[in-house]
């Protein structure tokens, strides 16, 4: 029976290890070296759908080993604990469950930034440094006001905010679970004194003619193929990041019907795309007045962007 101290932190340490749900993980890996554990890791995640599973194991036996490098531990057993291997565990356990690997490690890499990622928010995609690309490209140095609609973790407009110390930006978003993420991204970033977050939908709460350069990477997948993607996206990513309505289109045709309103004369606009919503979209932008429409491609060669002015 416990009774000191000792044996009651023994009592916790096992209840907690028999309430675990990682707990399988832990009794299948029990008295492996790490090498070992890795290529169980990597067959489990094979099993689970995990293409990537050779580099998706790396990241997470990774994290918890930093800064200890990964090929430094495989070599010297020391350097590998049983409480390390638990807090594997617990990781890969959410994985194999298909939690995306952002939310699992809490962060995603974008542009130059590491950004937090929570299940509130879309995780930053490489496809999306297109658009930040893009605009870089279209503009200079001097001072601009920036506003991100549909902001999410705040990786446009914190990217852009980065490369550009002149500017001012605001984030908007309707969900103010992202806006508390992005609003913290920008303190991680060291950007907090140039970036606002505001709630509101699209445009509708900003005055006319107050916007240098609009960007927006809003929801744009069909609602009927919603279904059919990865568990990752479909079950742990927000609904509102992803469904662009009936034909994908419905945010921006209301961000662009606002356009004239509220970019200043020769403003700049920039929106990600689906790979197969260039025309339609450049077509709404022309219907809306705006000129220099134009669709650029991402790094495979597929429509990502679509530019243009006021
Ligand atoms: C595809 S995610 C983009 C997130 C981020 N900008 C990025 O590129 O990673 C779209 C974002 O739009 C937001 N959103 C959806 N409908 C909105 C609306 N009506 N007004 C403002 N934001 C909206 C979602 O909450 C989500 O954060």
């Amino acid at each position: 029976m416990a009774t000191g101290p000792f044996d009651r932190l023994v009592d916790a340490a096992r209840s907690g290890f028999d309430a675990a749900d990682h707990k399988p993980l832990l009794e299948a890996w029990q008295g492996l070296s790490l090498a070992q554990l890795r290529a169980d890791l990597i067959e489990r995640l094979l099993a689970a759908g995990i293409d990537e599973a050779a580099d998706e194991a790396r990241f997470l036996i990774s994290h918890v080993l930093a800064p200890v490098p990964l090929a430094q531990a495989l070599a010297d057993p020391a350097l590998f604990s049983w409480q390390q291997a638990e807090a594997v565990a617990a990781l890969a356990w959410r994985r194999l469950q298909r939690v995306p690997l952002s939310q699992v490690l809490g962060s995603q890499p974008f542009w130059t930034l590491d950004l937090a990622v929570t299940p509130d928010v879309l995780t930053p995609r490489a496809d999306t440094e297109t658009l930040v690309e893009a605009v870089l490209a279209e503009t200079g140095s001097g001072a601009a006001r920036l506003v991100d609609l549909g902001t999410g973790s705040g990786a446009i407009l914190l990217a852009l905010l980065s490369e550009r110390p002149a500017w001012t930006g605001l984030g908007v978003d309707l969900s103010d679970a992202a806006l508390a993420v992005a609003t913290g991204n920008a303190v991680r970033c060291g950007l907090a004194n140039r970036a606002r977050f505001l709630r509101g939908r699209w445009g509708a709460g900003l005055a006319g003619g107050s916007v240098d350069i609009l960007v927006s990477n809003p929801p744009y997948i069909v609602s009927d193929v919603l279904a059919g993607l990865e568990p990752e996206v479909r079950d742990h990513e927000p609904a509102l990041a992803l469904d662009g309505g009936a034909d994908g289109l419905d945010a921006y045709r209301d961000i662009i019907a606002d356009l004239p309103r509220l970019l200043v004369p020769g403003g700049l606009f920039a929106f990600e795309i689906g790979h197969d919503q260039g025309e339609a979209v450049s077509a709404l932008a022309r219907e809306a007045g705006l000129v220099g429409v134009a669709v650029k491609p991402d790094l495979a060669g597929l429509d990502r962007v679509v530019i243009g002015r006021r």
